[in-house]
């Protein structure tokens, strides 16, 4: 079986559709698989193949290969080490023994590190660099950090096609070879940057100006669908790149005995009472790449948990662990929840978010099952939110 499809004259898209992967990095739920785009270039005298594909699926990319009769590449474009683009590199170099890699000098390090291939067969290339294939140009651009330090992304300015690697891209598995269900598609490309970019947003906003540079007529990235209307990907990453944020409560929670479950109860009627959005993520059954997503664009994070061990409850300390991570631009963050007979809850969960620029809003813990009291305290919490947002004017 072999599947190849045609972007332009000499341009074909030779990857593997990863339809059952359900895990990434041992850490990311991919509901709807992936794919690994690689793209084969065919110069009048040079051929390249623009990234690899994950080791698990060398087999349908040799076989790609072999359809479009390909018995010599000579170049291997590795513009990103990371081994669901690079696993089959090794591969491919045994196969096509007069082919050089070519990287920037960080993933040519990390290949050699990776012990993908030697260091005789790989050649780096600079920011600005050119390969002439013959009637075909690749440039190279380098782009550090996003998501690691070594990326870099082809532009084939006579064809006008971006090959952005991870930037840009999605998990996504789908027959459409382009983005044309463009709400399926933005849900998938928002929680990937959520997962994968967020952290790098900075980085992200020169890398962004630099892009909308180019003339571009397809972005192509290594996962997911490509898009041959490339306004809509870079206005959705402009919106979430920005420091803009929404009127939206994001709130993950976990609860033992049901008094913190209570009190999450009431307290997300009363911020939908004043106009706030919630987001309520119960730890113990939710996804955390539907958390990681609602963190793109809300204002506030309030976390609930219960007591352990004098502690936080470990699902609560690891939203906030993962929130931390991700650093995303929400500027105000609160805790509630309830303890039996004493504990450091709060102060856990403040001291694991230490990346996060936010202005913490007073806490509300009970002792035991929520009272009046409580109750009362949470509706300070929801006013203070509210004035909160008011002073952003989200609301
Ligand atoms: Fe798709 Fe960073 O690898």
């Amino acid at each position: 079986m072999s599947l190849v499809r045609e972007i332009k004259s000499g341009v074909q898209w030779v990857g593997a559709i990863d339809w059952d992967r359900r895990l990434f990095d041992s850490l990311i739920p991919l509901p709807h698989g992936t794919s690994y785009n690689c793209y084969l270039v065919s110069g009048n005298e040079k051929v390249a193949l623009i990234d690899a594909v994950d080791n698990t699926m060398v087999e349908v990319l040799l076989s790609n290969l072999k359809t479009l009769g390909v018995n010599n590449i000579d170049y291997i474009i590795s513009q990103h080490a990371e081994q669901d683009h690079s696993g089959a590199i090794q591969r491919l170099m045994d196969i096509y023994p007069k082919s050089k890699v070519l990287a920037s000098s960080k993933c040519m390090e990390l290949l050699i590190e990776f012990s993908i291939l030697p260091r005789d067969r790989v050649m780096e290339v600079k920011n600005g660099e050119k390969v002439d294939l013959g009637g075909k140009i690749l440039e190279f651009i380098h782009a550090p950090w996003v998501h690691w330090p070594d990326t870099m992304l082809t532009y084939l300015s006579g064809d006008k096609i971006l090959f952005t690697c991870d930037f840009l891209g999605s998990h996504l598995a789908t027959s459409d070879l382009y983005a044309v269900d463009e709400p399926t598609v933005f849900e998938s490309a928002k929680r990937y940057y959520a997962e994968i970019m967020m952290p790098f947003r900075q980085n992200i906003k020169k890398h962004l100006d630099k892009i909308r540079e180019l003339k571009i007529e397809i972005i192509a990235p290594s996962h997911g669908p490509l898009y041959d209307n490339p306004d809509f990907i870079l206005s959705a990453y402009s919106r979430w790149i920005s420091d803009e944020v929404d009127n939206q409560v994001v709130l993950p929670y976990v609860s033992m005995h049901g008094s913190t479950k209570r009190m999450v109860d009431y307290f997300v009627d009363v911020l939908i009472a004043r106009g706030i959005s919630v987001k309520r993520f119960e730890l113990t059954s939710s996804d955390i790449g539907e958390l990681a997503e609602a963190l793109v664009d809300a204002a506030t994070i309030v976390i609930g948990s219960s007591t352990v061990l004098t502690g936080a409850h470990p699902h609560a300390l690891y939203a906030a662990l993962l929130a931390n991570a991700l650093r995303p631009k929400i500027r105000f963050a609160s805790i509630i929840g309830s303890y039996g007979w004493g504990g450091h809850m709060v102060d856990q969960l403040v001291a694991s978010m230490p990346n996060l620029k936010i202005d913490l809003l007073q806490p509300v813990v009970a002792k035991g099952y929520p009272k009046e009291a409580d109750f009362k305290a949470l509706d300070v919490l929801a006013d203070m939110i509210l004035a909160k947002h008011k002073e952003l004017r989200i609301i």
